[in-house]
């Protein structure tokens, strides 16, 4: 199995297109906006682009490192690159992160399919706050329902991945992540003719240092953790198939300013129809799921934007899935000698499985909404172990693998593309911030998002 033919992308577009698909995901459309509104506004943004200049970009530039100079699944790198060493722990934290983040995510996930079709159905008309929350209740207590949506979740991204690196991923993302954009434009010129829209620009928009806290920044660093699919190894994986002729730092800088353009014109399309209709913003699931319908539902053809909305959520959130999956298909291949088609089938039937317990326990109401471990219901638990302390280890692990571990010289030939790009200066500046900041600030919200480090 060793070193068989191994699929890569087609070209430079390509690896943009996927590796901005991962990144893109509910993340930008939900979390994003409101955490802009919350903080500051622009205030916030410019602490989460200093998030990402020193530890999002630093730990995305060397996961591809990782990647593409072994061109193996992260399990399988790691011990390429450190033989018989713990280092492959990164790997292990990385598959177990993977399956914690499906097991909710494809259950959130569910939940935007099932609004597709109900917004299709025209089940949104006439909607009010009582029935908006209701129809929400309903949608997520289930029992039945979620589940099974979830389920037509898995089955439509193991179908694009059976499909393989180029005739699956790559095809999908290059054809979907334009369309992204393009329903994003239309929400958010539809959202700007409204009459008041400008309040909710000023939500987003407006630059109030006085409402930044240590726990916003706190916050950003996590979201640049979490939007930039990092800490996990999926940019590992994706990097194993970059072409060789890729500028892994000039991918990693378009991808998070790209990523982070789609979240805020997915607050542009949000926030000004809150406003419009006097809503107030609230935070997650409650925004996407009860007050869209709500506020679309509102304005002519609002129907057909609310339509457009939740394809364009469910795009973003089955291409991010994709990239998780794509994780643990990649380990099952190589290190397991599974068929890709074997690999998907399994590890879908096993999220499936697991993944009800997520669907079970979304609300109080839920079957198993009682169920408390360490006091967190199991979809809380998955959530929080992965983004809150999964994913920050595994950066760390990252960092200090790639800042102490690895030879300046071999980074600098492999960054450069053995020499052949002229980017001394952009390898230098990784390669300090990489020492000498990003595990800084990582052991910092580490500490502080377990409780041992209290602002
Ligand atoms: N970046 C995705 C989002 O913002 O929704 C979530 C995600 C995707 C996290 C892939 C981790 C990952 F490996």
């Amino acid at each position: 199995m060793k070193n068989q033919q191994r699929e890569t992308f087609s070209s430079g577009l390509a690896v943009f297109f996927a590796t901005l698909g991962s990144a893109v995901g509910l993340g930008n459309i939900w979390k994003f906006p409101y955490m802009i509104g919350a903080n500051g506004g622009a205030a916030f943004l410019l602490i989460y682009f200093l998030c990402v200049l020193f530890v999002g970009l630093p730990i995305m530039v060397s996961e591809f490192y990782i990647g593409r100079k072994t061109r193996k699944n992260v399990i399988g790198a790691m011990k390429q690159l450190k033989p018989n060493s713990a280092w492959k722990s990164i790997g292990v934290f990385g598959i177990i992160t993977a399956y914690l983040i499906m097991f909710f995510y494809t259950c959130v996930a569910g939940w935007v399919y099932f609004y597709v079709f109900k917004a299709i159905k025209g089940d949104f008309s006439g909607v009010t706050v009582e029935s908006s929350k209701a129809m929400f209740g309903a949608a997520v207590v289930g029992p039945i329902s979620p589940i099974i949506w979830q389920i037509i979740v898995l089955t439509v991204v193991s179908a694009i991945l059976i499909m393989g690196v180029q005739k699956g991923i790559e095809k999908v993302t290059k054809t979907l992540m334009p369309v992204l954009f393009l329903l994003i434009i239309i929400c958010d010129i539809r959202a700007l003719m409204l009459p008041g829209s400008s309040e909710g620009l000023k939500f987003l928009f407006k630059v109030d240092f006085s409402m930044l806290t240590k726990q916003s920044i706190l916050m950003a660093l996590g979201l640049a953790f979490f939007k930039l699919s990092l800490g996990m190894g999926t940019m590992v994986t994706y990097g194993s198939y970059f072409t060789k002729d890729n500028n892994l730092i000039n991918t990693s800088v378009k991808v998070a300013l790209s990523d982070t353009l789609v979240s805020v014109l997915a607050g542009i399309a949000i926030f000004p129809a809150v406003f419009a209709f006097n809503m107030k913003p609230g935070a997650g699931p409650g925004l996407l799921f009860m007050t869209i319908p709500l506020v679309f539902s509102k304005i002519p053809f609002g129907n057909i934007l609310l339509v457009l909305f939740f394809i364009l959520t469910s795009i973003a959130a089955t291409t991010a899935m994709m990239s998780i999956l794509e994780v643990l298909i990649a380990y099952f291949t190589e290190e397991k000698g599974l068929s890709r088609k074997k690999a998907v089938i399994f590890n879908a039937i096993f999220i499936a499985v697991i993944g009800v317990l997520a669907s079970l326990s979304a609300d109080s109401s839920s079957i198993l909404g009682n169920i408390k471990i360490f006091g967190k219901g199991f979809f809380d638990l998955f959530d929080f172990v992965s983004s809150n302390i999964l994913m920050p280890i595994g950066g760390l692990l990252i960092a200090v693998f790639m800042g102490y571990m690895v030879k300046k010289d071999e980074i600098r030939h492999e960054l450069s593309n053995h020499g052949t790009l002229n980017i001394d200066w952009a390898i230098n500046l990784y390669y300090f911030i990489l020492r000498y900041i990003a595990p800084v600030l990582l052991i910092i919200v580490f500490l502080n998002s377990i409780g041992i480090l209290k602002f």
